[in-house]
C-alpha cells in the first residue's frame, strides 16, 4: 500500500510517500481502508518532539471502512464505516490501510461524509472535554472561547451553544464571518481588542490558542468561574501544570486539559452531526501525496477549521 512515512532525516521532507507491506491486525484489532484523514496539532507536535509511531506513519483522525477483522473482534463487521481518533493506539492514518483495536473506532453514520468524520474526532472532543469536563458548562452561562477560529475553536462554539450558552468568541479578521455562522453571539477580532480588558467576565473560559498571561485570564472569570486551557506555546502549558493549583486556591478554577480519546464521546459528537446540530468546518482538502503540503499548513496556526487528507474515494 501507499503512506507517508516519517523519516527524522528526510531530505528536503521528514515525511516521504512509499511502498509498505499493508498491516495485519491482531487479534484484537480491525483492518481499516482508510478513506480521509485529518491533520492535528498533535502530529506536528509529536514530530517536534520525536515521540514516533511504532510504524512510523502518522495520523490519528481516520475514518474508513473495515476491510478485515482479527479473530478475537466481537463487535465491528468486515464492511462497517468506521471513524476514530487512533493517536493511543499507534497513529498510522496516513496511509491506505491502517490498523488499530476494534475498540478506537465508532460506527460512522451512513448520513456523515468520509471527510466530515475524519475531521471529527480529537477536535470535536477536545471541544467537547473542555466545556463539558472541566468546564461544567451550563445553559445561559456567558463562556469565552479565546481562538475560534481552527479545528478545535469552530467545534467548541458550536458545542457551547449547543449547551445553551451565550457565547464570545475571540479570532482574526479573517475568522469573524465564520465564527458567526457557527452561532457565536459576540465575536472579537483580535486584532482590535481580545475582550481580556473589557469589564465583562466570564463563567468558563477555554482557551483554544491561551497565549495572553494566565492572570489576564483570571481577572475576567466571574467568582467560580473555570477557565480551561486547551492549547498555546509549550512554555504556558508549563505554567499552567506549574501554577495551576495555586491559581485556582479561591473560588475561580484554573486547570490544563489533557483530552482523552473516547468512543461513546466520538458517538454523542457523530450524532449531533447527524442529527445537524453541529457540522465540521473543513478548511483545505488534500490526497495522499500531499500530506506533507497539509501538515505544513496546518502548522502554520492559522487554518479555518480542519484540513483533511482524502485517501480512497467512496
Ligand atoms: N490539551 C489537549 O488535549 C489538546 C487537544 C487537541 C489540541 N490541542 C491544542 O489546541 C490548539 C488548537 O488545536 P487546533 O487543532 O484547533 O489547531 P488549529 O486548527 O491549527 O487552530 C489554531 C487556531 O488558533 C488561532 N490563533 C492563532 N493565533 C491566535 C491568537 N493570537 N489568538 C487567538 N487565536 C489564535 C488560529 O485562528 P486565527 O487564524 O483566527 O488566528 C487558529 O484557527 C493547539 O495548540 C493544539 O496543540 C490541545
Amino acid at each position: 500500500m501507499k503512506a507517508v512515512v516519517f523519516n527524522k532525516n528526510g531530505k528536503p521532507d521528514k515525511l516521504v510517500l512509499q511502498e509498505v507491506e499493508i498491516p495485519i491486525p491482531l487479534e484484537n484489532e480491525v483492518l481499516v481502508k482508510v478513506y480521509a484523514v485529518s491533520v492535528n496539532a498533535y502530529d506536528y507536535r509529536s514530530m517536534q518532539l520525536g515521540i514516533v509511531p511504532k510504524k512510523k506513519i502518522f495520523g490519528a483522525d481516520v475514518s474508513g471502512v473495515v476491510e478485515t477483522v482479527g479473530n478475537n473482534v466481537k463487535k465491528l463487521r468486515i464492511g462497517d464505516e468506521v471513524f476514530g481518533d487512533l493517536s493511543a493506539s499507534g497513529s498510522g492514518g496516513f496511509a491506505e490501510y491502517v490498523t488499530a483495536p476494534e475498540s478506537a473506532f465508532g460506527i460512522k453514520p451512513a448520513k456523515v461524509s468520509f471527510e466530515d468524520a475524519a475531521a471529527t474526532p480529537m477536535a470535536a472532543l477536545t471541544a467537547l472535554q473542555a466545556l463539558r469536563d472541566l468546564g461544567q458548562i451550563q445553559p445561559g452561562q456567558h463562556v469565552l472561547i479565546y481562538g475560534s477560529g481552527g479545528g478545535v475553536g469552530t467545534f467548541a462554539v458550536q458545542l457551547a451553544k449547543y449547551y445553551g450558552a451565550e457565547v464570545t468568541a475571540v479570532c482574526s479578521p479573517k475568522n469573524v464571518e465564520q465564527t458567526r455562522s457557527l452561532g457565536a453571539d459576540h465575536v472579537i477580532d483580535y486584532s482590535k481588542s481580545d475582550g481580556l480588558n473589557s469589564s465583562t467576565k466570564f463563567d468558563l473560559i477555554v482557551a483554544v490558542n491561551g497565549n495572553r498571561p494566565l492572570m489576564d485570564y483570571k481577572r475576567v472569570l466571574k467568582s467560580n468561574g473555570n477557565f480551561v486551557l486547551v492549547g498555546g506555546a509549550f512554555s504556558q502549558i508549563i505554567r499552567m501544570l506549574l501554577f495551576g493549583k495555586i491559581l485556582s486556591i479561591g473560588g475561580k478554577k484554573m486547570r490544563f486539559l489533557s483530552a482523552k480519546p473516547d468512543v461513546k464521546d466520538l458517538e454523542f459528537v457523530i450524532q449531533l452531526m447527524e442529527s445537524g446540530k453541529i457540522k465540521a468546518v473543513i478548511d483545505r482538502q488534500y490526497s495522499l501525496p500531499e500530506t506533507s503540503e497539509a501538515v505544513k499548513y496546518l502548522k502554520q496556526g492559522h487554518a479555518q477549521g480542519k484540513v483533511v487528507i482524502s485517501v480512497h474515494q467512496q
